[in-house]
């Protein structure tokens, strides 16, 4: 089996994971996952970067200034704690405090010494804490670090060991011509290129008179500066300086995961630093792009960050996890708001999957009592499929991993579709068509069984819950890609469980704009009586109106009502097992057969009551001038029956 190690960058534990810093952890994990369904033996290391002086202060601010070490200990379970809660399956979480780290650091650091690439002298220049680097004075901004705005750089004069970068230069213009995809994506690559371009000053590699840090073996006076010591983290972790069998074994590093911001450091520093060691570097990084809340990047220190655990709280890890790898183009920046997540949550998951999951499992209980059987090789969701399993892998292989999860969702889309199109509760009312029903909820059931192990390492908790719902044979860690084929053999027993996502409701409603006057109408539409005397105050609180239920509808089927002008007896897919029947006052506006496919807005939860010998099932919405036939409100076609409208 082929072996795939892959990284992510390890995190300053001044203050706790923000989202911002957990985006890339979820959609790195999100690789690790696809990796190993993809049948790879992955190593997946995350961890925390310790030896930072901000770090420091922080714990002597927090009382821990005789152990600083138990400072981070707290920190570490702060942070693994929020990892857990989202779900990361991480093999490592490496400290930078562990001995294990200091033994590869000092190798590392004596193997350049001793390769001439280490000498003394004497570094002058502005210094970012927060960046932990020297900052020409060209890139500031205002006398301001550009990433850190709300910092003031110090001037820092010290005796320091610098590294030979300047010696590299040449070496990584050429890696980076031999090797496209060394760094990803194309935009981190032109941007490093430009700098190599430019010309490579020499590094600075230690800071004199700390203790804060990995003492250098060659002057104990002196410790590793911070970055030269961060990035030995990912060779620490496979053995390097403890155990060279397992070191042989896993590096290079297939993969580092990190963000735009510290590109240079892994592309341009890191390697050199190995080379000078005679080591190999790694395969390739990826410089994700920044989550941003309210136009900034996502951060503590500009005051800028949600609570990754609040947001898995409230609707579940599952749902952050989609969100953070559907709605943001992996490589580019990508914002964050509590409204769109909300919004996404309940179009993505509680009305799209959940919604279809519910469906075809209650329509597998209803009509055959929990068994299914397949009939045939598969209608035309076979096909849909067998594409978007091609469009996923080479999405997630590419790491455009908002790819991936836009084919299995397109699938899922598909799905809805060929539910609403088979009508099933139709084909139950005649034994006639067992067959045929047969084959549609085997199709179903099998088309949400390939997409679930499709988006398993975007959500694999809820995958698996589904897989299990729909009486897959294979689940869990055990899945591989091929899975992801479609399966027409043998009988399934699927299992009711309550919603998988339910629909989030908004505490509040904040309507903008009066809409213009709609009249639910099941019956012609009465004329208003003009006021005669001031009103009483009739609105009503939101409490009131969060009581009706409005929904969209599929219209499928439409007749005209014998010895009604008025009436007109729909059929309407509200994104339940049935399609319901409503009689709407609207014949004067339209003929039955204008009214197929549109999409409208139903009032879903009225009390049934009889008309005209037939029972309607809720209300359309629709509305209409004064001595004007009435106009359906319409509701964009993207939206799929039984969508929440308010
Ligand atoms: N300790 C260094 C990394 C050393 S790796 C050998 C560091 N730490 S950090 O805590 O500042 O950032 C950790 C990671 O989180 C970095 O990859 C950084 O780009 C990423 N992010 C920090 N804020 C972020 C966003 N708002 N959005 C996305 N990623 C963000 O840098």
């Amino acid at each position: 089996m082929s072996r795939y190690y892959l990284t992510t960058a390890i995190d300053y534990v001044n203050s706790r994971p923000h989202l911002g810093t957990a985006y890339e952890k979820v959609t790195a994990d999100v690789i690790a996952r696809y990796k190993r369904l993809a049948g790879f033996d992955v190593h997946f290391l995350m961890g925390n970067d310790e030896h930072s002086q901000n770090v420091y202060k922080k714990a002597v601010e927090e009382g821990f200034h005789n152990n600083p070490v138990a400072y981070c200990d707290r920190m570490e379970e702060e942070f693994t704690a929020v990892w857990k809660a989202l779900h990361c399956s991480y093999d490592d979480f490496i400290r930078t405090t562990q001995p294990r780290h200091k033994a590869a650091v000092q190798k590392l650091a004596q193997a350049a010494y001793d390769a001439g690439d280490i000498y003394e002298g004497v570094y002058e220049g502005w210094y970012c804490v927060s960046c932990e680097a020297f900052k020409p004075e060209k890139d500031l901004v205002d006398g301001k670090c550009p990433i850190h705005p709300t910092l003031t750089p110090e001037w820092i004069r010290d005796k320091n060991f610098f590294l030979r970068l300047s010696k590299y230069r040449d070496r990584l213009i050429k890696h980076f011509e031999a090797n496209p995809s060394f760094l990803e994506p194309e935009i981190r690559r032109n941007e490093i290129l430009r700098l190599l371009d430019a010309g490579l000053e020499d590094i600075s590699m230690s800071r004199a008179g700390q203790s804060w840090g990995v003492p250098l073996p060659f002057d104990p006076d002196s410790v590793v500066y911070v970055w030269f010591d961060a990035l030995i983290n990912y060779a620490t972790a496979v053995g390097y300086g403890t155990d060279d069998a397992r070191f042989a074994q896993w590096w290079p590093a297939d993969l580092h995961v990190i963000g735009k911001d510290i590109t240079r450091f892994h592309t341009v520093f890191w390697p050199a630093m190995l080379w000078s060691a005679g080591v190999e570097p790694p395969h390739q990084v990826f410089g994700h792009g920044w989550l941003h809340y309210g136009g900034q990047r996502m951060s503590k220190s500009l005051g800028t960050s949600v609570d990754p655990v609040e947001a898995a709280a409230k609707f579940g890890p599952d749902a952050i996890r989609l969100y953070l790898t559907k709605e943001i183009t992996y490589g580019s920046d990508g914002d964050f708001t509590w409204e769109r997540f909300e919004e996404r949550y309940n179009v993505d998951l509680a009305n799209n999957f959940g919604n279809l999951v519910s469906r075809v499992v209650s329509m597998a209980d209803k009509y055959r009592a929990g068994r299914i059987t397949p009939a045939g090789d598969g209608g035309r969701l076979a096909g849909v499929a067998g594409a978007a399993f091609e469009r996923y892998r080479k999405g997630m292989d590419a790491f455009e991993l908002h790819e991936g999860v836009a084919a299995a969702y397109e699938l899922v889309d598909a799905t809805n579709g060929f539910i609403a199109d088979s009508a099933p509760w139709k084909l139950a009312k005649d034994p006639a068509n067992a067959a045929r029903l047969d084959a549609v909820l085997f199709e179903a059931a099998e088309a949400v069984r390939v997409a679930a192990v499709l988006l398993r390492p975007v959500m694999p908790s809820s995958c698996d819950e589904i897989l299990r719902r729909i009486g897959a044979p294979v689940t869990g860690s055990d899945l591989r890609l091929d899975h992801a084929r479609w399966q027409s053999a043998a009988e399934r027993a699927t299992v009711q469980g309550p919603p998988m996502w339910p629909r989030s409701e908004p505490k509040e409603t904040i309507v903008t704009e009066p809409a213009a006057p709609a009249s639910a109408t099941s019956a012609p539409a009465a004329p208003v009586p003009a006021a005669t005397a001031p009103a009483a105050d009739t609105r009503i609180g939101i409490e009131d109106f969060l009581k009706v239920e409005l929904k969209v509808a599929k219209v499928r089927e439409a007749s005209a009502m014998p010895k009604s002008k008025k009436l007109i007896r729909l059929l309407v897919d509200v994104g339940e097992p049935e399609p319901r029947t409503i009689l709407a006052g609207i014949a004067e506006g339209y003929q039955p057969e204008q009214l197929i496919g549109k999409t409208i807005v139903i009032v879903a939860n009225l009390k049934p009551r009889p008309m005209m010998g037939t029972e309607s099932n809720g209300m359309v919405l629709a509305a209409s001038g004064p001595g004007q036939p009435p106009i359906l409100v319409a509701a964009d076609d993207s939206l799929p029956p039984g969508t929440r409208v308010g």
